[in-house]
């Protein structure tokens, strides 16, 4: 299923049960939170009770202990190509568990991001409102390059190069009659 397939007009509300089927739909969303990373490194956790034993590691009860977003999500073992948008890599057939395991965009485990499923809920309306079929606004990339919105510098989230505008579209809306 593509954007242009009639999961939404204007007459009907596009509903959750039909854009949890658009495969397509749901690939570019986990491809853009990917390449987005969340916090680029979580927030570190530490056990004040006991060690913690991985492998062959022993690691002291109290040492704060992290993950990195942007090594998980660009390991170019799971992901191929790793900084290129290629939604289709998220597709049946081409989806691999190791990809649900690195990807680390929403945080993992016992302090998962708590709005996950909000947030898939309107990334997915939102794409379809901005390129499904209707109306819809009809966006011309202005004076940005990659280097102002590729991830560059590590805050809590990733911040694009110092002194870099951002994306900047022109809006235009267009009308499907
Ligand atoms: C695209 C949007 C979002 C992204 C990428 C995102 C990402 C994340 C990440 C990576 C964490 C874990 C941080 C850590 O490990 O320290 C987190 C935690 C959290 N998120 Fe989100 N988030 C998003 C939207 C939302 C929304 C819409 C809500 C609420 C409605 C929300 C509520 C929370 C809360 C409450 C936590 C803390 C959970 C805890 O520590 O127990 N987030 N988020």
């Amino acid at each position: 299923m593509t954007f242009s397939d009639p999961i939404w007009s204007k007459q009907e509300t596009p509903v959750w049960i039909k854009l949890n089927k658009a495969e397509y739909l749901k690939a570019c969303v986990k491809e853009g939170l990917r390449l987005f990373f969340g916090a680029l490194r979580g927030s570190a956790r530490r056990n004040l009770v006991a060690p913690i034993v991985y492998k062959d590691w022993v690691i002291p009860s109290g040492t704060p202990v992290g993950m990195s977003a942007w090594m998980l999500n660009t390991d170019p073992e799971v992901y191929p190509d790793p900084l290129a948008f290629r939604p289709e890599r998220w597709l049946p057939g081409n989806h691999k568990p190791e990809m649900d395991r690195n990807f680390a965009s929403l945080g993992r485990g016992s302090r998962t991001c708590l709005g996950i499923h909000l947030v898939y809920v309107f990334m997915k309306h939102l794409l379809v409102a901005m390129f499904g079929p209707g109306d819809r606004p009809e966006l011309t990339l202005y004076e940005t390059e990659e280097s102002d919105v590729a991830t560059t510098v590590s805050g809590l989230s990733g911040l694009a190069k110092r002194g870099a505008r951002g994306l900047r579209v022109v809006v235009e809306w267009m009308s499907a009659c």
